[in-house]
């Protein structure tokens, strides 16, 4: 193989690795929201989970809401219209922010891991994310900040 036959092919498959990873990573489910922060909690629509194509509904696994009153987002993980877990996402070691992965949550700092209820699947960690009772009415979800 001539040398510019060999820079042309090897090209051509990191750019096609590169843009493979590109489509894994966004086809990932990662949806932020703001939310809406009211005294005793966060309201969220359920439609914030949908997502359309070629005209068919299917949902988010999970959202992050991100507000600027709040000190740590909140994973929000759909099981059904009316199964939802709300986990802070600091981590129950040494409170380093986690990181959604799917269908578990992991700390950058040492690498705890959390599925998605938030219980503690690998230490170091010790103890489960702080979770929220999730109210869900009309289509909304009332995410109670007030009790642990
Ligand atoms: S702070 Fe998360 S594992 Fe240590």
């Amino acid at each position: 193989m001539k040398r510019r036959d060999f820079i042309l092919n090897s090209c051509g498959a990191c750019i096609g690795v590169g843009a493979f990873a590109g489509f894994i990573t966004s086809c990932g489910a990662m949806k932020n929201v703001p939310g809406k922060l009211n005294n005793d909690g966060l309201l969220l629509n359920a439609s914030d989970f949908e997502k359309q194509r070629d005209g068919k509904i299917s949902y988010h696994p999970y959202i992050v809401v991100r507000n600027e009153e709040l000190q740590f987002p909140i994973c929000v993980y759909r099981f059904s219209a009316t199964d939802y877990s709300a986990l802070w996402m600091q981590c129950a070691h040494q409170g380093a922010e986690v990181q959604v992965s799917g269908a578990y949550l992991q700390c950058p700092a040492h690498g705890s891991e959390y599925d998605n209820r938030g219980r503690v699947t690998n230490g170091p960690a010790v103890r489960d994310l702080r979770t929220f009772p999730v109210v869900v009415t009309n289509n909304q979800l009332f995410i109670d900040l007030r009790k642990k």
